[in-house]
């Protein structure tokens, strides 16, 4: 068997070009191998003439985040790292790999010698925000080599080399704490530039920089003023010389066609004040309406390289259906409740104005844009009657699966002529689940659907109203459902270094991140609980998933001050009960107008969560070596756990607040510790979903816990009811209202068609998808035991009326896959072990069988005893 490895990976990025550390760590997996590896060989290539260095055979098993084996990489520096390795004793070792090719970005500030350049006419006051483009023509006299654009920009932007796009992402450099980060992007652009003149240029958007953003009616200049773009050409010719043309004093700027833009907003683009040639050297209009630059200033200590991917589009989707509305407005529907904006392509005499307008859900026919509050949502095009045209904005994201067009040229609107793409952060899929059950199997496409609209660059809350914000407790409820779908590990570890920047000096964790400062609905910031504990129980998940240790280094001391702070707040009695609380976030019985006042008390929240955090810093600093703080979090822990039991729960297991949530937490923030009690309160919870006919009775709180709970205290067959409940509330009852992503409120449409009066009424925030982490694990039976899936559970758990299920997950390691079906009263399971990992199947009945990498079959018979009734009726 020729074994080959899979090229080599750098940190969490997909591409390893511009960089951000100079010694990445590499991982590789040994695709189709069902190995293990006992020892490898890493070899790097950089420089023209190839210089290589090679650590020779190295032992070890380890094929994921290995340290940087050579010198570390110097600016913009450029290496190729091959691995080969040694498998199940073999004496010869596997063929190399191909070569990961991994590049430096600007490593240090001084390689900086481009500043921010924008406009120079008063452009900020209200009615002169119309944006601006920047551009500089240059001359490149000897032959090109290679070529590399540094850029980023107070603002979005969007770069042109010679009339041409660099890169395709968009809404770049994305939402950091600009302050102290702001990420830049590198591009190849070697192909773009040609001997003799060329011209470089810039759009630039408002964004969240200084663009309107924020509750009603939102905050401008959030962080600034003006709008910049900060770019670093560097051609490096055949001779070695090199070449830079760096945004300064000698660029020039002008008005943009783009006349009005923003996130919530939208886009205006007036096509008769573009000149498509605007970023070549030949364009026709010579210098007209283009003036010098202002120079500002920026901190280039701040610009950092990206973590993640850019955002980007990863679909496109055309209508299912287009009715005439009157005046000849046309309503299309796109089948699916999506991220992204339209692109059109029309045919329209000068001065035709086309109007596009945006939403999620229809209300008497119409769209339902009330759910918008102050998003207003709508993208106009102005034609210039020069023949056919194809337009999309660009710095602006709309969520919807409606869209209302105005002003079309023509009676018929050709198919193709409007296409919605899809944006989102261009993480890698890793994660697949399907079932027997159709209703299940579209909650789970709303999940994921409902994650793609909502990591853009941060995870946020919804991507429609005039919110959009990184939410700490609706990403920390979501992070394990989001760790199995896509490889979001780069993403949230950049996101979670703005958390930290965000942190106030008392520990305080933000509601949201990046924080809009002085916003009045949140200000001062008040420490949350379920909010504040992404700050602990986030990196540990994401340690567990993806299995990078300095994940946890790099956020420990956020954590500690988090948990530090609930320490104070609760004092010698270790029950955290004072202050303001979101509680149960939208549990049922919670008015539509006041969301956190669920059944269950917030304080009892807000001391389990202490408990949990605590207990998490102690398995954190346990991992990283802190073994005194370690000790310190443990004791901690087992405090408030007891000084909870002794406030909310009774000897025997029952809790003073008789709710799901509570019980939930009790059992799944390990609580309640006796096994008796914890029969008891496993009980309690089981009796307590059945009295209400296994509807929902939680919030974003207690619903991610529920059916772990409910599982765990032997009351699978009440998970199952709860997961194939229709009623409201209930996960179903959405699906059976055709919806296609995951909704904030368990009837954010009624039954009667009405769409929920509360002031929040998305139709696309994943939050309360989070069960989904319950159907890979559970329902499916593929778990992760240790950190990256070294070692996996497969436990199929069949249910309900679901007959057959499967999931696949690309580990860290490779494919990770089980596959189940019940026949008759037979189990047949298959499952897929990655080289280098070992597993475990239990199945029902059985003793766990260990397995080796590679495929296996096996079957088990079910006695009827060992199935929930409904499904003992099925099998047997
Ligand atoms: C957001 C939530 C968030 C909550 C907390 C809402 O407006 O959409 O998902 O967690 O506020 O108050």
């Amino acid at each position: 068997m020729r074994v080959q490895p899979a090229p080599v990976s750098f940190e969490h990025l997909r591409s390893g070009l511009g960089i951000g550390v100079s010694a990445p760590r590499l991982s590789w997996t040994l695709p189709g191998h069902p190995l293990i590896q006992d020892a490898y060989e890493l070899e790097i290539s950089r420089g023209r003439d190839g210089e290589t260095s090679c650590t020779g055979r190295v032992s070890g098993s380890e094929q994921r985040l290995v340290a940087w084996p050579g010198r570390p990489l110097a600016s913009r520096e450029r290496a190729g790292v091959r691995v080969r390795v040694w498998t199940d004793g073999a004496p010869s070792p596997s063929e190399w790999s191909e070569p990961g090719v991994v590049e430096a970005g600007l490593l240090e500030p001084c390689d900086w010698v481009a500043a921010p350049v924008g406009a120079a006419w008063p452009e900020d006051a209200e009615g002169t925000r119309r944006p601006s483009r920047v551009r500089r023509d240059f001359e490149l006299t000897r032959p090109i080599s290679r070529a590399r654009l540094y850029i980023t920009a107070h603002g979005l932007y969007e770069a042109e080399i010679n009339g041409v796009r660099v890169g395709d992402d968009a809404l770049s450099p994305g939402w950091t704490v600009y302050p102290q980060r702001l990420r830049y992007y590198t591009y190849d652009v070697t192909e773009r530039l040609s001997l003799g003149a060329n011209t470089i240029g810039g759009w630039l958007g408002d964004g969240w920089y200084r663009g309107k953003y924020g509750f009603d009616g939102g905050t401008r200049n959030i962080y600034g003023t003006d709008q910049s773009l900060i770019a670093q050409l560097e051609v490096v010719h055949d001779d070695g010389s090199t070449t830079v043309v760096a945004t300064d004093g000698t660029w020039s700027a002008a008005p943009s066609p783009i006349t009005e833009s923003g996130l919530y907003e939208g886009e205006i683009f007036d096509a008769r004040l573009h000149d498509p040639a605007w970023s070549t050297p030949d364009r026709p209009d010579a210098d007209a309406g283009w003036t010098a630059v202002a120079v500002r200033q920026r901190d280039v200590r701040t610009l950092v390289a990206p973590q993640g991917p850019a955002v980007r589009c990863t679909e496109e989707v055309a209508p299912v259906s287009i009715l005439r509305r009157d005046g000849g407005r046309l309503l299309l529907d796109f089948g699916q409740n999506l991220v992204g904006r339209l692109r059109i392509t029309l045919d329209a005499p000068a001065d035709t104005v086309v109007t596009l307008r945006h939403a999620e859900v229809l209300e008497h026919g119409e769209l339902a844009v009330r759910p918008l509050r102050e998003a207003s949502s709508t993208d106009v095009y102005v034609s210039d009657g020069t023949g056919p045209q194809t337009w999309e904005p660009r710095f602006t994201l709309h969520g919807f699966r409606y869209a209302e067009i105005d002003g079309w040229p023509t009676a018929q609107l050709d198919p193709g002529a409007v296409v919605a793409r899809v944006y989102h952060t261009d993480m890698r899929r890793t994660g697949w689940f399907e079932c027997s059950d159709p209703l299940v199997n579209r909650l789970h496409e709303n999940v994921v659907w409902s994650m793609r609209g909502n990591f853009v660059d941060l995870p946020t809350d919804c991507p429609q109203r005039d919110e959009r914000l990184g939410w700490t407790g609706d990403i920390q409820v979501f992070a394990p459902t989001a760790a199995f779908l896509y490889d979001c590990a780069g993403m949230l570890d950049s996101w979670l270094v703005d958390v930290g920047i965000e942190q106030l000096p008392d520990g305080t964790v933000p509601w949201y991140v990046p924080v809009i400062p002085g916003e009045p609905m949140w200000t001062p910031i008040q420490p949350g609980a379920a909010w504040g504990d992404v700050s602990t129980l986030t990196p540990w998940l994401l340690y567990q998933r993806f299995g990078d240790a300095d994940l946890l280094r790099r956020h420990f001391e956020t954590g500690k001050k988090w948990v530090d702070l609930m320490d104070r707040l609760a004092g010698p009695t270790r029950l955290w009960d004072t202050g303001f609380q979101l509680g149960d976030w939208l549990d049922p019985a919670a008015p539509p107008d006041d969301p956190a006042s669920g059944r269950t008390d917030k304080y009892l929240i807000a001391t389990a969560y202490f408990a949990w955090s605590a207990r998490h810093l102690a398995r954190i600093a346990q991992t990283i070596g802190e073994d005194l703080q370690a000790h310190r979090y443990k004791t901690l822990a087992d405090q408030v756990a007891s000084a909870f039991r002794a406030r909310w729960a009774h000897p025997d297991g029952l809790m003073r607040v008789d709710s799901p949530t509570a019980y939930a937490l009790a059992l799944q923030f390990e609580l309640i510790t006796s096994p008796a009690a914890r029969k008891r309160a496993g009980d309690r919870l089981a009796e307590l979903v059945l009295a209400d006919d296994a509807k929902i009775a939680t919030g974003f709180v207690g619903t991610p816990l529920l059916c772990d709970a409910l599982t765990e205290a032997g009351h699978i067959d009440v998970a199952y009811s709860l997961l194939l409940q229709t009623q409201c509330p209930s996960w179903l009852y959405p699906v059976t209202q055709g919806a296609t992503t995951i909704w904030e409120r368990w009837d954010s449409m009624r039954p009667d068609g009405s769409l929920n009066p509360g002031g929040m009424t998305s139709f696309n925030h994943y939050a309360l998808g989070a069960v989904a982490d319950w159907l890979h694990r559970v329902v499916a039976g593929l778990e992760a035991t240790s950190p990256g899936y070294r070692t996996i559970r497969f436990r199929p758990r069949p249910g309900g009326r679901i007959i057959s299920a499967k999931a696949r997950h690309e580990t860290p390691y490779g494919t990770a896959a089980i596959s189940w079906e019940l026949v008759a009263d037979t189990l047949n399971v298959d499952v897929t072990v990655p080289a280098g990992c070992t597993a475990e199947l239990e199945l029902p009945g059985q003793d766990p069988v260990s397995l080796a990498p590679g495929t296996h079959h096996a079957s088990a018979r079910i006695s009827a005893g060992t199935l929930s009734p409904a499904l003992a009726g099925e099998a047997c």
